[in-house]
Formats: C-alpha cells, structure tokens, sequence
C-alpha cells in the first residue's frame, strides 16, 4: 500500500495509460480522482476502481479549460479532502483524435502514410490550426492542471506531478510535428515547474514512454511490413511496451520512494534510447 493516505487526480483517466495508472494507484490505496473529457470512458474507469474494491470518483474535464481543471482539483478536496498526487495523462496524437475512434485515427494516419515517402510533405501539409490545436491539448492541458492542483499542493506544502511526455520529447521521428513539438515543450515544462515547486515541497517529474500498446499507438499496424520491422528494430527489446509499465512508472515516481526526484524524466521505452 505505498500510495495509502494519498488522494490522486490522473487526467486522462479515462483510457490507456491513465486508466492503468488509476486502477494502480488504487490497488496500493490512493483515493483516485478520474478526469476526463468522455464521461462514458472517464465513469467506466471510475466503476472499475470502485468493483476492485478501491475508491474513485469521475469529473468531467476538458484539458484545455481554465474553469475544469480549477473545478477537478476543487472536486478531489470535496470529495477526499486533499489532493497529494497529479498525473497528466489527458493527451492527444493528433487533431480530431478521439480515444476509441479506432476509424478515425486509421484514417487519419493513413493519409499520412505517403510521408515516409515525402518527407517534406509534413511541413508543407501542415495547418496552423491542428497544430495549434494538439500542442493546446498537450501542453496547455498540462499546465493547467498543473496551475490548478499545484495550488492546493503548495498550500500543503507537499505534493507530487507525473507529468506524461514521450520519446518524442527528446526524438523527432517519434510523431508528427504538433506531437513532437508538444511533448518536448511538456518535457520542458516539467523541469521548469521542478524548479519552482522544490522549495514548495512539491516534486514535479515526468514520464516518456516508447511505444507503448494503447488506442493510441493501434495505428502502428497500419506501417508497411518492411519499415515496421525497422521500426522494432530501434526498440532492442523489440517489442511494444503494456500501460500497466507506465503505471508503475507513474507509481515509482509518485510515491515517497522517488523523494529524492525532481525535474527528471524517466524512458520506459524497451531501450529506445540506449541504441
Ligand atoms: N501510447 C503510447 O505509446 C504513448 C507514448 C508516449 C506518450 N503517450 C502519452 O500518454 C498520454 C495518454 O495516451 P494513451 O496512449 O493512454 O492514449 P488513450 O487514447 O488511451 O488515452 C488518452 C486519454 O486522454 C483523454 N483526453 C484526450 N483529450 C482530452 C482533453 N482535451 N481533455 C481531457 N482528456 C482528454 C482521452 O479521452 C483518453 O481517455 C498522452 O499524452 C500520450 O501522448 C502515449
């Protein structure tokens, strides 16, 4: 029970790796607040928690509103009364993307396949609107729900964010141009807000994962055979990683065990980056 006493919010809750995150931090005794922008979703994990005899609660929360991510963070007070742990899982690959849309994500990638072909395509393809769009859920998100937990935590004096980036922080062909650009700036933010929060009591660190299997990366299929096997080829452990070794990640880093971590991001990447 490392996380016993402890009151949670993972945004992006709902899905993926936030939801792997929730049901993990519950399973060692947090009391988890799920936030997400899908009710359904957001309430599913929510009602899973609670049937594994742990204690969650949903709020709806778009990422990018001022006003949710104030009203999220006043809900785990209401609700738990404290707020000792953020995990910023709420993110998108891509503009329009929508967790379990399986077709529209297969769409939206296969119109981009031609890149591996042409390259510059992307640049000259890219509107000004998607980017603004992905980079606003990515980055913004992140910093808003920092903004707004982070103040209860300051208060506290004590606190711990997990924030979510990626390999594409650090690797440009790790996604498309607004995701890699978001996830570096998030990357930056977190070292940034380490910084800032030390002398608060509250750590800040994130999480970069490689690929790892979640609606997200269900595209990766879609990647012709040849250039799929270079694809895990990178990856020495040739495989794709499983929400639940983010989880433990976002464990690791959240609980009283990494006291000594600040402004660090950890790769649970099957070695992506020890090549
Ligand atoms: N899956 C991977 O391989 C991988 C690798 C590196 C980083 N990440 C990052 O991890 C995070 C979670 O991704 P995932 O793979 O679990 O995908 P996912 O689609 O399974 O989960 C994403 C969740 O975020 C929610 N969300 C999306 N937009 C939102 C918004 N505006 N407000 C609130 N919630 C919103 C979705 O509804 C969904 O529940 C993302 O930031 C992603 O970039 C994923």
């Amino acid at each position: 029970m490392r996380l016993e006493g402890k009151v949670a919010v993972i945004t992006g809750g709902g899905n993926g790796l936030g939801r792997a995150t929730a049901l993990r931090f519950a399973a060692e005794g947090a009391q988890v607040v799920v936030a997400d922008i899908i009710d359904e979703l957001g309430e599913e994990t929510a009602q899973m928690v609670n049937d594994e005899g742990g204690s969650a609660s949903f709020v709806h929360c778009d990422a990018v509103s001022v006003n949710d991510n104030h009203a999220m963070a006043a809900h785990a007070v209401a609700t738990f009364g404290g707020l000792d742990i953020l995990v910023t899982a709420a993110g998108v690959s891509h503009p329009g993307y929508k967790s379990g849309d399986q077709d529209a994500s297969v769409k939206w990638w296969a119109k981009r396949m031609d890149y591996f072909e042409s390259p510059a395509n992307e640049l000259l393809d890219l509107d000004l609107d998607d980017f603004r769009q992905v980079m606003a859920i990515n980055l913004d998100g992140t910093l808003l729900a920092a903004q707004a937990c982070g103040a209860h935590m300051v208060e506290a004096g004590q606190g711990s964010i997990v924030t979510i980036a990626s390999i594409a922080a650090k690797h440009p062909d790790a996604g498309p141009i607004p995701y890699v650009c978001s996830k570096s700036a998030v990357w930056m933010l977190t070292k940034k807000l380490s910084r800032l929060l030390a002398t608060s009591g509250v750590r800040v660190n994130a999480i970069g994962p490689g690929y790892i299997d979640t609606h997200m990366t269900k595209m990766i299929d879609l990647i012709p055979e040849e250039r799929l096997t270079q694809f895990f080829a990178n990856i020495p452990m040739g495989r794709k990683g499983v929400p639940d070794e983010i989880a433990n990640t976002a464990l690791f880093l959240a609980s009283d065990e990494a006291s000594y971590f600040t402004g660090e991001i950890l790769h649970p990447d099957g070695g992506y980056f020890t090549e």
